[in-house]
This record gives C-alpha cells, sequence and structure tokens, in this order.
C-alpha cells in the first residue's frame, strides 16, 4: 500500500517559542495510525523541532535547500547541514519558490540531484496557474512540469520522490479544487508516471494534493483513489486542524 502522508508547510511563520507551543500541542493528541505526520518549519526552527518531536513520528522537513553539496552561496544552507540535525526531506519546487525566488526547471531539477545525491526525500511540487486552467492547458503545463525536472531520474531515485500536486490557484486563496479534479489530474499524473518508470514506481508513488485543504473538506480530497494525503499550508498551523486533516483518510 502507497504511503499516506500528511505534510504542514508551515512557510514563514513560528519562531522558538511560537513553534515550541504549537508542537507541545500537537503531541498532545494521538497520531493517527498508518498515516505519515511530517512539518516543515522555517530553517532557524528546524533543529528545535527535531529535538522536540524525538518521542513522536512526526518527522521534520526543510522548505527549501541550496543548490550545491556547499561553498560561495551566501544566505543558502547544505544537505549536510541539515542532515547533521536530523533532516532527510525536503521540500522542492514550491510554487512560492517559483514565482517569489524565481526558481526555474532547470534550477529545480539541479536542486532535485543535489538532493537526490545527498540522499534526501523530495517532497516536489508543481501545479498549473489560474490562466493555465481558464485556458484549459493544465494538463499540459503539469506534464511538462513532470518531464522537465523528474523524467531523467532512475527507477530507484525516482522512489525517493513524493509528488505535491498543488494547483497555483488554490494555494491561500480559499480556494480548493473540488475533489473530482484533484482526482483527475493526479491519475493523468500517475500514468505519466507509468510511461516513463516502472510500474511499481507508479503505483507506489504518493502524489499529495495541496491548496487550502481544510478539516471540513480534506475527507472528500482523501477519498479519492489516487489523492495519497495532503501538503497543508495555513491549517497547519493549528495543531486541531492539522491533527483533524491527518484524521481524514
Ligand atoms: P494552503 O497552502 O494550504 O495555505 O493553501 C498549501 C501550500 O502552499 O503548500
Amino acid at each position: 500500500m502507497r504511503d499516506r502522508i500528511v505534510a504542514g508547510n508551515w512557510k514563514m511563520n513560528n519562531d522558538f517559542h511560537e513553534t515550541e507551543k504549537l508542537l507541545d500541542q500537537l503531541k498532545s493528541y494521538p497520531e493517527p495510525p498508518d498515516v505519515k505526520i511530517m512539518i516543515a518549519p522555517s530553517f532557524t526552527q528546524l533543529y528545535q523541532s527535531v529535538q522536540l518531536l524525538k518521542s513522536t513520528n512526526i518527522s521534520v522537513v526543510a522548505q527549501n535547500m541550496g543548490v550545491a553539496p556547499s561553498g560561495a552561496y551566501t544566505g543558502e544552507v547544505s544537505p549536510k547541514m541539515l542532515k547533521g540535525i536530523g533532516v532527510n526531506t525536503v521540500i522542492i519546487g514550491h510554487s512560492e519558490r517559483r514565482d517569489i525566488f524565481k526558481e526555474d526547471d532547470n534550477f529545480l531539477t539541479k536542486k532535485i540531484k543535489i538532493a537526490i545525491e545527498s540522499d534526501f526525500k523530495v517532497i516536489f511540487c508543481f501545479g498549473e496557474k489560474l490562466e493555465d486552467r481558464v485556458l484549459k492547458n493544465h494538463f499540459e503545463i503539469v506534464a511538462n512540469q513532470l518531464k522537465v525536472v523528474l523524467l531523467n531520474l532512475s527507477d530507484k531515485n525516482m522512489m525517493k520522490i513524493i509528488l505535491a500536486y498543488e494547483p497555483v490557484w488554490a494555494i491561500g486563496t480559499g480556494e480548493t479544487a473540488s475533489a473530482a479534479q484533484a482526482q483527475e489530474m493526479h491519475s493523468y499524473i500517475r500514468n505519466i508516471i507509468s510511461i516513463h518508470f516502472d510500474s511499481k514506481v507508479a503505483d507506489d508513488v504518493p502524489i499529495l494534493y495541496g491548496g487550502s485543504v481544510k478539516p471540513n473538506n480534506a475527507k472528500e480530497i482523501f477519498s479519492e483513489p489516487d489523492v495519497d494525503g495532503g501538503l497543508i499550508g495555513g491549517s497547519s498551523l493549528n495543531a486541531e486542524d492539522f491533527i483533524n486533516i491527518a484524521n481524514s483518510f
């Protein structure tokens, strides 16, 4: 069975004290069985989070990573630095990195290569913008994002990828793709993976949905056969909402 994953992307939220408070609240709830829970705090809160979550099965994920093993990259954080504090998973390609920080497919391909070579698991985000959907180009856009960045990976390395389909028009907007729209895209994505990789890879790769997932819509979205969980932004900042979402399978 494929992993079911609920990952909280905290973005640029939660300082030292807020992190302590939120993780204390999170730990007060029983962990749902058969769901992998992840949280992605800012770099400055990663070590603290790893320490605070030691007694749990919740894993700590980086929101980003430098594009080289080390060197003259002011302001960047290397894979080795993350590994050194117990972080083995990284989000790459989030739409905010693409839009605000101009990370393009070429750059993301390099990042994924470094991450995989450093033995990270990667949550790879992609998804169409509103104008692409209005013009009905969304399938083509998504296929391209996948092909450019991922399709030169070996089967073995593709197994280290968790896909996160996040239609940009649904991120932080309160507007969610319907469960049917999510399923339609997820099954299209799985089909692309099955064409380019072993069928076992396509069967096993988790595909998360992201974009305004809330406690009141998670159940419907997660009930779709090709939706294996969610990447949660806003609702991951509230422990009760986040745990309710993790309990929505
Ligand atoms: P949202 O963010 O849940 O606040 O829409 C999702 C994301 O950006 O990963």
